[in-house]
């Protein structure tokens, strides 16, 4: 796999040497007789630095195809998300099992939860995949947002338009909305979590007070050099439209791309090298402090959704209940585990591949066994080890569909973890 470092920039790649015109997009003549195409990703007249467009060049024009039809749905959902009542409770999940029958990466998508339209721009899908076979003559796109992949399990190929993104768990993949990919297991089996964002593109945040470096770098980010399929083979084109799924049979491979240059891109990005900040003296910041990637909405500072991780760190703060605090929050949190132990949850019931779901205004925080612990014990420096949680955080309330409430993986006793917590004592009373 070949890679080009660097977040969002201006990228030019070829598989095939002069295979990319000079100079100009669109020449009368391409070379070698390839289609040139341009991808938008924001509107034509988005301000520079929002605007992000590719041009690709390659063996077939995309617009050759016939009509798409309705293709069946499985559990993908997608917002407005109103099949089932939003709950106010604290929910969580445990991890799903591998399916029996075969299932490829668009089979086996399950949507956990979601907020906003794709109709509108706004809001996310939460997704989790499970699968057990290479996606084989058959592609998939998504017309309603763009993917950020967060394998647990196993990892994936992704063969996209514009080139191969392998992504293992500790990594993070992010396809551009209408990239066409075909998802392939190099491990045989694969589950992970999936956020759909219909709203503004993921970036990288502001730093502010923080300085030029830190958490994630720009040039840790990958992104494919070109590659390209010359396979005409019956291949199926799966979409995924206003929620929907509609599909349409080509007699050739569509990821023949033979060279590309411009900014929007598939990209990856290895958690491990998330330069994590911290306090060097008492408390901790928010958690927004490990915020790898946001889409910002209209709102200065109050994203569409937070892209935010927990991973190894020194905990050095002095007189300081240093797991995450309870809090009540205005912004609503899906969180995901890929693996180890979270630092709130010590008590169990958070496994890798489960989730857990604190909507607005519920009150959460450590469990009782974390809480315990954090105010029992002698604080030196101590190096939280071993693990990588993650959260997709959301201004709008995150709405359950019906088979995440439905669910046997539904854990019925989530609350009990915050139970039995005894009452303060104030002097001259007994604490009863
Ligand atoms: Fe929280």
């Amino acid at each position: 796999m070949s890679y080009l470092s660097g977040f969002g920039n201006e990228f030019a790649t070829e598989a095939v040497s002069g295979a990319l015109p000079r100079g100009q997009n669109s020449p009368q003549r391409v070379p070698y007789g390839l289609y040139a195409e341009q991808l938008s990703g924001s509107a034509f007249t988005a301000p520079r630095k929002e605007n992000k467009r590719s041009w690709l060049y390659r063996l077939r024009p995309s617009a050759e195809h016939a009509a798409f039809q309705p293709h069946p749905q499985g559990l993908l959902r997608s917002g407005p998300f109103d099949e089932a009542p939003a709950s106010p409770n604290r929910l969580r999940w445990s991890p799903p099992e591998l399916p029996s029958a075969p299932t490829d990466f668009v089979d086996g998508l399950v949507t956990f939860a979601g907020n906003g339209d794709a109709a509108v721009g706004s809001g996310l899908g939460i997704h989790m995949y499970v699968a057990n076979r290479s996606m084989v003559d058959r592609v998939f796109y998504d017309a309603d947002g763009e993917l950020l992949i967060v394998p647990q399990a196993g990892k994936l190929r992704l063969f996209t338009e514009l080139g191969v993104l392998e992504i293992a768990p500790g990594e993070i993949g992010v396809v551009p909305r209408g990239v066409r990919f075909r998802a392939e297991l190099p491990d045989g089996k694969a589950i992970g979590y999936v956020c759909e964002n219909y709203g503004a593109l993921f970036r990288l945040p502001e730093l502010g007070p923080i300085g030029s470096n830190g958490l994630a770098n720009a040039r840790d980010f990958l992104t494919p050099v070109a590659a390209f399929e010359d396979v005409d083979r019956p291949t199926e084109v799966v979409q995924k439209f206003l929620g929907r799924l509609w599909s349409t049979k080509l007699d050739h491979s569509p990821l023949d791309v033979v060279a590309w240059h411009g900014n929007l891109a598939p990209y990856k990005y290895d958690l491990r090298l998330f330069n994590t900040i911290g306090t060097v003296s008492f408390d901790h910041p928010d958690p927004s402090i490990f915020t790898v990637l946001t889409s910002p909405s209209e709102v200065p500072g109050t994203a569409n959704c937070d892209f935010v991780i927990f991973p190894p760190r020194w905990m050095v703060a002095e007189n300081t209940f240093r797991p995450p605090w309870f809090h009540r929050n205005v912004m609503s949190e899906f969180m995901g585990l890929v693996h180890g132990i979270y630092d709130a949850k010590e008590g169990g019931g958070f496994a890798p591949g489960g989730a857990s779901l604190h909507n607005c205004m519920s009150a959460h925080g450590p469990d009782k066994t974390s809480y315990q612990r954090a105010v029992e014990v002698e604080l030196g420096p101590h190096k939280i080890e071993d693990t990588l949680a993650f959260m997709f955080e959301s201004r709008w309330v995150i709405r359950p569909t019906r088979f995440a409430m439905e669910s046997p993986a539904l854990q019925a006793d989530y609350d009990a973890c915050w139970s039995a917590f005894e009452k303060a004592k104030l002097p001259g009373t007994t604490g009863k």
